[in-house]
């Protein structure tokens, strides 16, 4: 979006802010392609940004640079105020040791197309390995946070289950849960009902409509514009590598500006 002219090397103070993601110039390449030409995007705390655009146009990098699993070439990622992958002296940007990322990403919850659950762990264990194997909590306090996790995805019933007994759309939702139990202040998501049958995407869409609503900040890579209408407060449109739209969700997909989200919407629709 397209006040973000913040000097470049002005460290945002995290206190007193409510932006929970800045990016500034984000530019990324993979060898001579270049997929992200100068991303800027902005998302407050709270909010629900939905990111759409066609297949290729960088939104599974854009994300996987949010939690610094992509270096990037040029630009900035703030989350929650703190510089993502690097650290800045004079204007110079060095990149953080391996355990230093690693702590930035556990405040950070990703969710991808594919639900990547631990195929020979229960449903419950699949919840409760991280934030123990992490130190962050004790395993019956882990435990308890996690059936509550559970629960609340809808899955209070499964708890003993294995993922090969379970539906795309109940795993999905587990990995939801096991995003969640390492208490993120900002979740993304990577196309999270695209794998799943037509008629299991709804109870994995409710799932985030319910975190929205409790409030968390969300980042969501969807073709879903009935979620995107509903549930988004920013729709960001991107093709080959820029920002070509940016606004009000509703505002956006019924009266898009540019012919590219035109014409895309038009696909999608
Ligand atoms: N690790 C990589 N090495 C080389 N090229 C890559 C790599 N990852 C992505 N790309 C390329 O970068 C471009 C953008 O890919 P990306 O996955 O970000 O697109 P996308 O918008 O998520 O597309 P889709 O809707 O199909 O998921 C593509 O041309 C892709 O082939
Ligand atoms: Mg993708």
């Amino acid at each position: 979006m397209s006040e973000l002219v913040v000097p470049a090397q002005a460290d945002a103070p995290a206190a007193g802010s409510d932006v929970m993601v800045r990016a500034e110039q984000v530019h990324k390449s993979f060898g001579p392609l270049e997929v992200l030409k100068g991303i800027d995007l902005e998302v407050r705390a709270g909010e629900v940004c939905c990111l759409l655009g066609p297949s290729g146009s960088g939104k599974s990098t854009f994300l996987r640079c949010i939690n610094h699993l992509e270096k990037i070439d040029a630009g900035r990622i703030r989350v929650d105020g703190e510089l993502i992958g690097y650290r800045e002296r004079g204007g110079k940007l060095y990149e953080l040791r391996e355990r230093e990322v690693a702590a930035q990403r556990r405040a950070i919850g990703m969710v991808f197309q594919r639900f990547n659950l631990f195929p020979h762990m229960t449903v419950l264990q699949n919840v409760v390995e991280a934030p123990v194997l992490l130190g962050q909590e004790k395993k019956a306090a882990a435990r308890e946070r996690a059936a509550t996790l559970l629960d609340r995805v809808g899955l209070g019933d499964k708890l003993g289950a294995y993922p090969a007994q379970l539906s795309g759309g109940q795993q999905q939702r587990v990995a939801i849960a096991r995003a969640l139990a390492m208490r993120p202040k900002l979740m993304l998501f990577d196309e999270p009902t695209s794998a799943l049958d037509p008629e299991l995407v709804g109870e994995v869409l409710d799932v985030m409509k319910d975190l929205a609503r409790d409030g968390m900040t969300m980042i969501v890579v969807t073709h879903e514009i009935g979620f995107a209408r509903e549930v988004g407060d920013s729709l960001v449109f991107m093709d080959g590598g820029v920002v070509v739209e940016a606004g009000d969700p509703r505002e956006v997909i019924a009266n898009p500006r540019h012919e590219r989200t035109r014409s895309f919407l038009a696909k999608v629709l």
